[in-house]
């Protein structure tokens, strides 16, 4: 996906406005006073100062409260609000409510509900209760933003917009049905076209007229691959094109302010890449699970993504815990220094905003038990001294905000992939896509390689080598793209299940992988997963050494590749396993099995080698090093060495270069220990 630069020139205006308004770093959360008595608004206003915050989330849940019943609005209280807020020099962030729907508007539109695959129709209660197609909703939800965009696009308060709440589900209702037939018909020139593209002859599926066009709802069996993987396609885009709609009506009224809406960790029903594209930032709402161990690697997948989805602009946390959850069946708090952890690790990985979910702890309601910056117990706690703590520190480090970090490796993302792949009714029903790529950046990020991600349609002239984990789906120009990449010199790494099928989910025959044949010199005949959790089978290279596959296994044939592995036990026994082609400049490295991680973390360190790239900083296990650069918001050129220490035990570094520690202070050079949870923000700029 690539932005037109004008855009990207526009987005990065408002942004540095928006740093240079509320003075470096954003702080805050969103904050709901509508649950509150008016004299808690004032406390609110003084802890805030307290605490650092300069950005609160404003009306994401108040439709009800602004539109009290239909056409009768009452604002007075969210001005009041307003006011207070710029009163004591905090901005705003205003977002507006279409992801509530107001119980009156539902009950005059009852067809609002989203309807599941299987025709059941939600019910009232919870929230993005709503079906993105439905007219009446997008006409209301269209006219309550114009009236907000109108009403307070001038108030001092007011530093951005935010556009709903982390858009979702899918709904398989009549409005949806509708949409997606409109939709299918920009997209097919003609019914022929769409049978087509979705096999029909394949069980007698053949379409005779448009009306017989349904959304793919719950089948008797196994339905239609193409036609779902559609209804994916038509999905994301139904509810962009309202994001867009609103967007465009703030627009109006706020050409200088950022606009955008929030993201979720690995979520599968929207296309973050075009969603991006239509943003002035990725926005990343982040909950990693205390008890998983690894928690900060999935969340540095994510964190990488989203300074990726627009080309490594500054991102924002837009929202995180600052002890527990409540959405979990166990819902463990962070533990001292984690939440200050998790937030500088975001910061080192190129956001420029620390935001949580939510100002204060609810009392009521579904969300009681999740964490807030001022919790149930009041600001006399340990969560509420880390909040400062952290507030009072983002303070010294605004100068970092509009920095960048470069990559010379790129991950495929790819959401065409992921829909595509997880479809069902294929050898490995089981494979998580999300997992997939995992599995291929954990070993970079223990390494301490800076990675970006990239789509089919990125530019990759940057990178020295580019790996697509299961990058299942290929259009042409894509596979040739690809092509293109190892003809002028590009390493690719490319695993099992790449290059499968075309746009239209349907196979590439003469051999798998067939997008990517001529490119890897290599085709697979047959696939073989194998069967069972622990099945293993054993490979043998050519210098001796011996590994083992377990999970997936292919009948690979090398024609111009060199041979890296072999099977030496199973029915694939004397096959090749893993190859590596040399391409015009480059060379396509193919792992047609899941080869232990001991292998594949030595293939990478091989490609990383060929490829030139080298770690930030070599660092024990645990230590994620990172580096931003280049000119900060206010124009300056600025370098900073950012260190974390995941481990719950201190562990040292070597910074050989030295500079200044921000947090202490102090001028640092050659070991420095770190302590369990601990930070160095080395600015290697400072005079
Ligand atoms: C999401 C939502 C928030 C809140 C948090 C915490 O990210 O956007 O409104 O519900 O989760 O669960």
């Amino acid at each position: 996906m690539t932005i037109h630069p004008d855009d990207l020139q526009a987005a990065e205006a408002r942004l540095r406005r928006l740093h240079q308004r509320i003075g470096g770093t954003a702080y805050g959360g969103d904050y709901n006073p509508e649950q509150w008595p008016r004299e808690v608004w004032h406390e609110d206003a003084k802890l805030m100062q307290q605490a650092g915050v300069n950005l609160v989330t404003l009306a994401v849940f108040s439709w009800s409260r602004l539109e009290t019943s239909d056409g009768v609005f009452d604002f007075g209280w969210l001005d009041e609000v307003m006011d207070l807020m710029h009163g004591h020099g905090i901005g705003v962030d205003l977002a507006t409510p279409d992801a509530v729907p107001p119980a009156w508007l539902v009950e005059q539109h009852p067809d609002i509900m989203p309807e599941r695959a299987d025709g059941s129709i939600f019910g009232f209660g919870s929230r993005q209760h709503f079906d993105v197609s439905h007219p009446v909703y997008r006409a209301k939800s269209l006219a309550l933003a114009e009236m907000m965009g109108e009403r307070y696009s001038s108030h001092p308060a007011l530093r951005m917009w935010h556009i709903g709440n982390e858009y979702g589900p899918a709904s398989y209702g009549p409005w949806a049905e509708k949409a997606f037939r409109a939709w299918l018909q920009r997209k097919y020139a003609s019914l022929e076209e769409l049978n087509e593209a979705w096999s029909t002859a394949v069980w007698g599926q053949l379409y005779s007229d448009w009306t017989q066009v349904r959304v793919p709802a719950q089948p008797r069996t196994w339905s239609n691959p193409s036609r779902r993987l559609d209804f994916h396609r038509f999905t994301s885009d139904s509810m962009l094109e309202h994001f867009k709609a609103e967007r465009d009506v703030i627009r109006r009224h706020s050409p200088d302010l950022p606009i955008l809406t929030n993201f979720m960790r690995f979520y599968k029903t929207n296309d973050y890449w075009a969603w991006a594209a239509e943003e002035d930032a990725a926005a990343l709402d982040i909950y990693p699970d205390p008890r998983e161990e690894d928690a900060h690697i999935a969340a540095a997948l994510n964190f990488d993504l989203m300074r990726s989805l627009r080309h490594g602009q500054p991102w924002m946390v837009m929202e995180q815990a600052t002890g527990a959850v409540s959405q979990w069946s166990v819902n463990v708090s962070k533990l001292p220094g984690k939440m200050r952890l998790g937030s500088y690790q975001a910061i080192a990985q190129g956001a420029d905003s620390i935001l949580f979910f939510q100002w204060r702890q609810a009392k009521g309601g579904t969300e009681r038990y999740h964490s807030a910056m001022v919790n149930h117990a009041g600001p006399n706690t340990r969560i509420f001294r880390e909040v400062c703590g952290l507030g009072q520190e983002l303070k010294a480090i605004g100068d970092l905000t509009g920095t960048r970090s470069t990559a010379k490796v790129a991950i495929v993302f790819d959401w065409d992939c992921w829909w595509a792949l997880e479809l069902g009714n294929s050898p490995r029903s089981d494979l998580n896509y999300a997992q997939e790529v995992l599995r291929f950046y954990r070993p970079l990020f223990d390494a301490n390689i800076t990675v970006d991600f990239v789509n089919a349609n990125s530019d990759l002239s940057g990178y020295t080598l580019v790996i697509m984990p299961a990058s299942y789906l290929l259009t042409d120009a894509a596979a040739s793209r690809f092509e293109n990449y190892v003809a002028g010199g590009g390493r690719l790494v490319v695993s099992y299940l790449s290059g499968i099928v075309d746009q239209d989910n349907t196979i590439r025959l003469g051999g798998y992988p067939g997008a990517l044949r001529n490119v890897l010199g290599a085709w697979s005949e047959e696939m073989h997963p194998l069967a069972g959790d622990g099945e293993q089978v054993k490979l043998s290279m050519p210098d001796g050494g011996t590994s083992s596959a377990s999970y997936w296994t292919e009948h690979l044939h090398a024609e111009t590749a060199e041979v890296l592995a072999s099977y030496s036990s199973g029915r694939l026994a004397g096959s090749p396993a893993v190859t590596r082609n040399s391409f015009g400049r480059g060379t396509a490295l193919y792992l047609s099995a899941r080869v232990d991680d001991g292998l594949l973390n030595q293939f990478l360190d091989d490609e990383l080698l060929a490829a030139g790239v080298e770690p930030e900083l070599k660092a024990p296990t645990g230590v994620q090093v990172r580096r931003r650069t280049g000119a900060n918001a206010d124009g300056i050129a600025k370098s900073f060495l950012m260190v974390l220490n995941h481990n719950d035990a201190p562990s040292s570094v070597d910074v050989l270069d030295g500079g200044t520690d921000r947090i202490s202070g102090r001028a640092v050079k050659g070991s420095v220990e770190l302590p369990a949870n601990g930070v160095l923000i080395l600015d290697e700029t400072a005079e």
